[in-house]
């Protein structure tokens, strides 16, 4: 119930303004998102872990706003190291505009980020987007093999999506909004979560297993000794702010780690999600706006 609540939240203008108006302390914000993305991309890199780099935004209702969502992706794309991901927000490239202003946009970046030898994930949103995301996804990896896409494995036609992304580069996450007909109970999300991963693994693409859940982390790395992938044939990822020292140990044992780094003004809707995970950040929330 909370979550929903907090999800509906994240969708509301009028929240929005009281949240980003209010005297939030600069550290609530600061736990997920990173103020100096620059500095914490080159901490990160300097620690062992490989960084995809989010340029919040979403939901964009004009061109204009599309357009300057592309020239701050490029802008970002230079300051990348070589092996680093960019994950992208269709909504913020225009998708609700048309399907094809965000796929042109989309091949813009992708095309800017192969001559960085730079990757691009397109991130899975509102379940009212992900057939555009998915035809998008489509269409780009004729030109761009490597872009890689987020399933949701709280959708319950997750495994056969992953099925028919033989091949691909492939972020599996337990899904961060709400979905008519989609998986609630943990344990089916967490059963929905495993589906995908033996599909993933014992296929030839590029699975990324984007969980903080250390039963998903440990069954992940099992199937992967039991399919033969070594640690270069597929990482995990995790979010900025969360389980750190899961992140460092997880590196340190020879893993591939990604850790998702969220940057920009704009992160009233990315924060929401990231209370909704966890209702007990609440309590660190609302100390935080009492402590003031
Ligand atoms: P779960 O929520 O069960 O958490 C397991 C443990 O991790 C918790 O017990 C807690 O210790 C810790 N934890 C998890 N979330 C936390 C938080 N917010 N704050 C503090 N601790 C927390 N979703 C989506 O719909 N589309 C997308 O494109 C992406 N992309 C994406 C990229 C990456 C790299 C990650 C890691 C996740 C996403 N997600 C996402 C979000 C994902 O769907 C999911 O909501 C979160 O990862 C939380 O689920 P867990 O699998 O971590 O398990």
């Amino acid at each position: 119930m909370l979550r929903q609540a907090l999800l509906a939240v994240s969708r509301s203008d009028l929240a929005e303004r009281v949240v980003t108006t209010s005297p939030l302390t600069r550290d609530v914000v600061r736990r997920y998102v990173a103020d100096d993305v620059d500095a914490v991309i080159a901490r990160l890199t300097r620690d062992g872990l490989l960084v995809t780099v989010d340029h919040l935004g979403e939901d964009v209702t004009d061109r204009a706003q599309a357009e300057r969502s592309v020239q701050d992706h490029l802008a970002l794309l230079g300051r990348l190291p070589r092996d680093a991901d960019v994950s992208i927000k269709l909504t913020a490239l225009g998708l609700r505009l048309s399907e094809q202003l965000a796929l042109d946009n989309a091949a813009t970046i992708c095309e800017a980020a192969a001559a960085k030898g730079v990757t691009i994930t397109l991130d899975a949103e509102e379940h009212d987007t992900i057939l555009a995301l998915h035809s998008v996804h489509a269409t780009l990896r004729k030109e761009h093999p490597d872009v890689g896409v987020v399933v949701q494995a709280y959708l319950p036609d997750a495994r056969e999506r992953c099925e028919r992304l033989e091949g691909a580069r492939v972020r599996l996450c337990k899904g961060a909004y709400t979905a008519p007909g989609a998986y609630t109970a943990p344990a089916d999300i967490d059963r929905s979560f495993v589906r995908c991963l033996k599909v993933l693994m014992n296929g030839t693409g590029y699975p990324m297993v984007a969980t903080h859940d250390p039963r998903l982390v440990e069954i992940a790395s099992a199937l992967a000794v039991l399919t033969g992938r070594d640690a270069t044939g597929f990482e995990y990822q995790m979010l900025y702010g969360v389980r750190p020292a899961e992140q460092a140990r997880l590196a340190g044992l020879g893993a591939q780690v990604r850790v998702y780094v969220p940057y920009g003004t704009d992160w009233y809707a990315y924060l929401m999600r990231r209370l909704a995970e966890r209702p007990r950040n609440l309590a660190f929330f609302a100390r935080s706006l009492v402590s003031r």
